[in-house]
C-alpha cells in the first residue's frame, strides 16, 4: 500500500517545524501493556489517548473499568480520562505513536508479526511529518529495522528526516505495572540522534533513568531479560528432577544452597511458561539453526506437567479417581492464561482417564477461557473442587491455595497432592494432605 499524504520537502529539518499536534501520545494496542502505560502517562500529566481493535476492551475502558487484573489503576481508569478509539485516524493528533500490540509465535519457531503489520497499514495513512513512532511490543532482533524498511517502502516519509523511530521495550511484570513503569530504567533504541532524544524525552516523563542504544541492542535487552529468567527457572526445574531421582528434597537442598551464600540464587521449581517467557525464547531461536542451551531450557520447562502426572501416578492411581487442578493462569494472582502450562497439565491428566478433573481458578471467569487447544472448562469454586477429591494438582501458586490445602488435610487426609509450588509449605512436591497437619 502507499500512503496518500504529500511528501515533505527533502533535507528539511523537521525538528524546527513542529506541526500542531494537540496530544502527546497515542498508544496503539491498549492491552495488558498498552493500557497500564497509557494510564501511567495520564497520571504523569501527558496528554494521551489510545486505539484498539477490540470492541469489548474499548467498552470496558471507556466506561471506567479495567478489562483485566492490573492493580493500582482503579482511580485512573474510573476517571474515564483515558479514551480508547476504534479509528486509527486519531494518531494524527498525537506527537508520538507507541505500538504495543501482541507478538505471539506461529506454530513454527517464528514470530507472528501480523498485528504489527496491520498497525502499520492502519496508521500509515495518518502519519505526519514530525511523528515519533515507538515500537514497544517485544520483537525478534531486526524487527525495528523491518518497521523502518516498511515505512520507507509504503510511505513517502524517511526515518531520521521526516519521521522519528525508536524501539523502547516494555519490561514490566504483569500485576506490577503500576510500580514498575515508574521505577524501571527505560531502554531507548534508535539509529539517529533526534529519534533517540525524542523517545528519551517521552519516556523520561515516566522513568527515573533512560539508557540509550540502537534498535537491535534494545530488542536484545528485552529478550535477554526474559530468556535469562526462563533458563533460570529451567535450571530450578532440572534440579528438582535430579533431587527427585535421588529421593532427595529439592526445597531442603535449595534452602541450604541459598542460605547466606553470596554467589548464586537457585529459584524454586514451578510450571514455567506464560506469554512472555515461552515465546520470547522462540524469537531468539528464530535466528539460530543450532541446538543450544535455550532449546534445552524449553524442553525442561515443557516437561514439568508430564513429570507431575507420571510421578503422582507412581504413588497412587489416577484412573477412575476424582482429581482437582488448582490454578489455570500462567502465574500467581493474574487472570492471564496465555501460554499457561495448566491446559497442558489438564490434557495429560485427561489421558489418565480419571473419573473427573475439576479445574478451579478464582482469578478467572466460569467457564475458563479457551487456551492452546483446550476448550473452555467449568471453573469450580475452590472448596467444591476439593470436596471428595482423591488427588490435587497445584498448577498455579495463587495465594488462597495454602489455606485450602489445610482444609483439605482435615477432610481428606489421604488425598494425594502434587505441589510443585510448595504452596502447602512443607517442602515436598508429592505428599498426602494429612502431612500438612504434622
Ligand atoms: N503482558 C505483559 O506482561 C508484557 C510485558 C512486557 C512486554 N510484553 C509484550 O508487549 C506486547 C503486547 O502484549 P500484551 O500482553 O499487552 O498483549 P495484549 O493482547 O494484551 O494487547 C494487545 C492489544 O493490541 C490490540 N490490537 C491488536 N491488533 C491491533 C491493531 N491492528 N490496532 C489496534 N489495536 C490492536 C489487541 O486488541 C489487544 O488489546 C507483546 O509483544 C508482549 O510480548 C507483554
Amino acid at each position: 500500500m502507499s500512503a496518500t499524504h504529500t511528501p515533505p520537502a527533502a533535507a528539511d529539518n523537521f525538528a524546527a517545524d513542529h506541526p500542531p499536534f494537540d496530544l502527546d501520545v497515542c498508544i496503539v494496542g491498549t492491552g495488558r501493556v498498552g493500557l497500564p502505560l497509557g494510564l501511567s502517562f495520564l497520571e504523569a500529566g501527558v496528554a494521551v489517548t489510545g486505539v484498539d481493535v477490540d470492541a469489548a476492551l474499548r467498552e470496558a475502558v471507556n466506561t471506567g473499568r479495567m478489562p483485566f487484573h492490573e492493580p493500582g489503576y482503579e482511580a485512573l481508569i474510573a476517571s474515564r480520562r483515558f479514551v480508547v478509539h476504534a479509528d486509527p485516524a486519531v494518531v494524527a493528533r498525537a506527537r508520538a505513536i507507541v505500538i504495543t500490540v501482541g507478538t505471539p509465535l506461529h506454530n513454527h519457531i517464528e514470530t507472528d508479526l501480523r498485528q504489527i503489520q496491520r498497525v502499520l497499514e492502519s496508521v500509515a495513512p495518518h502519519l505526519r511529518r514530525g511523528h515519533l513512532v515507538c515500537l514497544r511490543s517485544t520483537v525478534a532482533p531486526g524487527t525495528t529495522h523491518f518497521v523502518e524498511r516498511w515505512l520507507h517502502r509504503h510511505t513517502d516519509f524517511k526515518v531520521g528526516r521526516d519521521l522519528l523511530l525508536a524501539f523502547c521495550p516494555e519490561r514490566i511484570a504483569e500485576g506490577k505495572a503500576y510500580e514498575e513503569i515508574r521505577s524501571l530504567p527505560q531502554i531507548v533504541g534508535a539509529e539517529d540522534a533526534e529519534s533517540q532524544e525524542a523517545a528519551a524525552v517521552l519516556f523520561g516523563r515516566l522513568a527515573p533513568e533512560i539508557m540509550r542504544t540502537n534498535f537491535v541492542s534494545a530488542e536484545l535487552v528485552k529478550l535477554f531479560n526474559n530468556i535469562a529468567r526462563y533458563v533460570h527457572f529451567a535450571l530450578a526445574n532440572q534440579f528438582a528432577l535430579i533431587a527427585d531421582t535421588h529421593g532427595a528434597n529439592i526445597h531442603e537442598i535449595r534452602h541450604m544452597a541459598n542460605h547466606h551464600y553470596p554467589r548464586n540464587h537457585i529459584a524454586a521449581p514451578g510450571l514455567t511458561a506464560g506469554t512472555c517467557l515461552r515465546k520470547d525464547f522462540g524469537m531468539i531461536n528464530e535466528w539460530s539453526p543450532y541446538p543450544d542451551l535455550l532449546l534445552s531450557a524449553w524442553k525442561m520447562n515443557e516437561y514439568i506437567p508430564a513429570f507431575l502426572v507420571q510421578h503422582l501416578r507412581q504413588r497412587t492411581p489416577l484412573q477412575d479417581r476424582r482429581v482437582a487442578m488448582l490454578g489455570y493462569s500462567f502465574k500467581a494472582d493474574t487472570d492471564d492464561v496465555r501460554d499457561s502450562l495448566a491446559p497442558k497439565l489438564y490434557r495429560y491428566l485427561e489421558r489418565e482417564t480419571p473419573l473427573e478433573i475439576r479445574v478451579s481458578d478464582g482469578n478467572l471467569a466460569d467457564p475458563t477461557p479457551a487456551e492452546s487447544g483446550t476448550a473452555p472448562l467449568r471453573n469450580w469454586p475452590l472448596d467444591e473442587a476439593l470436596a471428595e477429591v482423591d488427588c490435587v494438582f497445584v498448577a498455579t501458586n495463587h495465594r488462597e491455595y495454602g489455606p485450602a490445602l489445610q482444609r483439605l488435610a482435615l477432610t481428606r487426609p489421604h488425598a494425594w497432592v502434587a505441589d510443585i509450588w510448595n504452596v502447602g509449605g512443607i517442602d515436598q512436591i508429592f505428599y498426602q494432605a494429612g502431612a500438612l497437619l504434622r
